[in-house]
């Protein structure tokens, strides 16, 4: 009985283990493939935040020193920044470049239209922004993030909100939208958790209904306080999802 039980548990261990690698291997091939087709020499680089992007930069880095890329990197977020520096990347910012030639970032969930969910690391408004600015919109993800519509897999919406009014907001929202607008709360602090933008975050649970994300989207940002959401409609050209078989699918917006 005792055998059997360890036996079980050391195959979950195993599988959990397993997959848990497949999923950090889909990342660092998407990553790759994305700097590998879009980065030329001398651009400007959009550097996106999460996990998947520390793939990009790793490859950046790498082609930096076999190529002499000579690129500068736009951070959309502290983490980003720190990426790049880290990294021995040229730093820049949206002061010094007015167009960005090409922006690489992660997604929480992609639709058919490369519509997106972004913002599960909270870093929603300038990774909009930084994305809104550049010629090329290029997302990078795992398997996971890759849905026929929004919702299938990723089930709430970050939006980022003056502390002020974040009550005001999350009433509103629920109102007129419906689901639950929930407080980020923060794990290694009391309270909520605080943007790089000194602001808070609601995670809006949406529900399972269909919806139009630009009219969503639009809605959402008229509200007074809110910030920007994590909504990204029609921006993103191209995406690269690492599959679990090793290999990586190249998704283009539908014209
Ligand atoms: C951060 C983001 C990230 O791009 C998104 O959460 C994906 O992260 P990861 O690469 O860790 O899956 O929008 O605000």
């Amino acid at each position: 009985m005792q055998l059997r039980r360890l036996q079980n548990f050391r195959q979950l261990y195993k599988y959990l283990h397993t997959s848990e690698m497949s999923v950090e291997e889909s990342k660092k091939k998407a990553a790759f493939a994305a700097v590998d087709n879009h980065v030329k020499p001398n651009q400007i680089v959009g550097v996106g935040s999460g996990s998947t992007i520390v793939y990009a930069v790793q490859r950046l880095a790498a082609r930096e020193k076999e190529e002499g890329l000579n690129i500068r990197c736009v951070p959309t977020s502290f983490q980003a920044r720190q990426l790049i520096l880290d990294a021995g990347l040229n730093l820049s910012d949206l002061e010094r470049e007015s167009q960005i030639d090409i922006t690489i970032d992660g997604c929480d969930e992609s639709d058919v239209n490369l519509t997106l969910i972004k913002g599960g690391g909270g870093c929603l408004t300038q990774e909009k922004i930084v994305a809104a600015n550049s010629r090329e919109f290029v997302v990078i993800a795992d398997y996971r993030k890759n849905s026929a519509s929004l919702g299938e897999q990723w089930k709430y919406v970050p939006i980022e909100v003056v502390p002020f009014a974040w009550k005001q907001v999350k009433s509103k929202i629920e109102q007129e939208l419906g689901g639950e607008a929930k407080l980020r709360m923060a794990k290694a602090k009391a309270g909520p958790v605080v943007t790089d933008n000194s602001m808070f975050l609601l995670d809006w649970y949406m529900g399972d209904q269909a919806r139009d994300w630009f009219t969503v989207n639009q809605r959402i940002v008229t509200i007074p306080g809110v910030l920007e959401t994590g909504l990204f409609v029609n921006m993103a050209q191209k995406a690269y999802f690492g599959l679990e078989n090793g290999t990586v699918l190249e998704k283009a917006k539908p014209v």
